[in-house]
């Protein structure tokens, strides 16, 4: 049997894009396929852990073992991770709309001869940054951080500003085909540096990952 170092360690996961209504039939997303973030609850449950995925709307099976808590918006994201904590270790993997119209439509909006409406936008909470900063604030804190450029050093900026202990830094531009593809490059920054792994699936990112964050947070055991 494999050993279970997180066993009795609670962690809780966002993945996935979330959906920001415009009116009853329409949103605002992204295409984020939620892959690594289920990875990364399923190397979590292999490990132990209490595990719980909060997950806006993607078309991944539900990983065996875990708890899952399907949300839509950014601001249920931010309300379900807030109501699951205590916890050990909180992930951030989700791909949260920066911003969502600042009033839903109740009606479906019609066409009319006055040209298209205009939406007003409104930004939304930022999940990791206000977790990372609460009372309840989990023992060990991780962010992705998506760029296109300058990927470790916008993660190290990241890190600070989010009050994060890692940040898992990946490059998304043009042709990294990470965006909905199964493998990935990511950096791990911390405060005491950056470490580059090599390019691998998204399920080796996520059993190094959940390994590497069982070792931090309980320093003595070999996993
Ligand atoms: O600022 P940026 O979106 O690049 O930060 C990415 C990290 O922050 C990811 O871990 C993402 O899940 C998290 N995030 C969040 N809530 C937001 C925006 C980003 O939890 N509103």
């Amino acid at each position: 049997p494999k050993a279970q170092p997180l066993a009795g360690k609670k962690v809780v996961i966002t993945a996935g894009p979330t959906r920001e209504p415009i009116d009853p039939v329409r949103f605002i997303s992204n295409h984020s396929s939620g892959k690594q973030g289920y990875a990364i609850a399923m190397a979590a449950v292999e490990l132990g852990a209490e595990t719980v995925l909060v997950s806006g709307p993607v078309s991944l099976a539900i990983p065996p073992g875990v708890q899952m808590m399907p949300v839509e918006t950014a601001q249920d994201m931010l309300e379900t991770c807030e109501g699951e904590m205590p916890a050990d270790i909180a992930i951030f993997t989700a791909a949260v709309a920066d911003w969502r119209v600042a009033s839903e439509a109740p009606e479906k909006l019609k066409k009319s001869g006055d040209g298209p409406p205009t939406l007003r936008l409104t930004e939304n909470p930022d999940i990791l940054a206000t977790i990372s900063r609460s009372p309840n604030r989990p023992k060990i804190v991780v962010g992705f951080a998506a760029e296109t450029e300058r990927v470790s050093e916008y993660a190290a900026r990241k890190l600070k500003s989010k009050g994060c202990d890692l940040i898992v830094a990946n490059d998304v531009s043009k042709g990294s085909g990470v965006f909905g593809g199964d493998r990935n490059t990511v950096h791990l920054v911390t405060a005491s540096g950056v470490e580059d792994w090599p390019q691998m699936s998204k399920d080796e990112v996520a059993r190094r990952l959940m390994e590497r964050l069982a070792q931090m947070l309980v320093p003595q055991q070999k996993v």
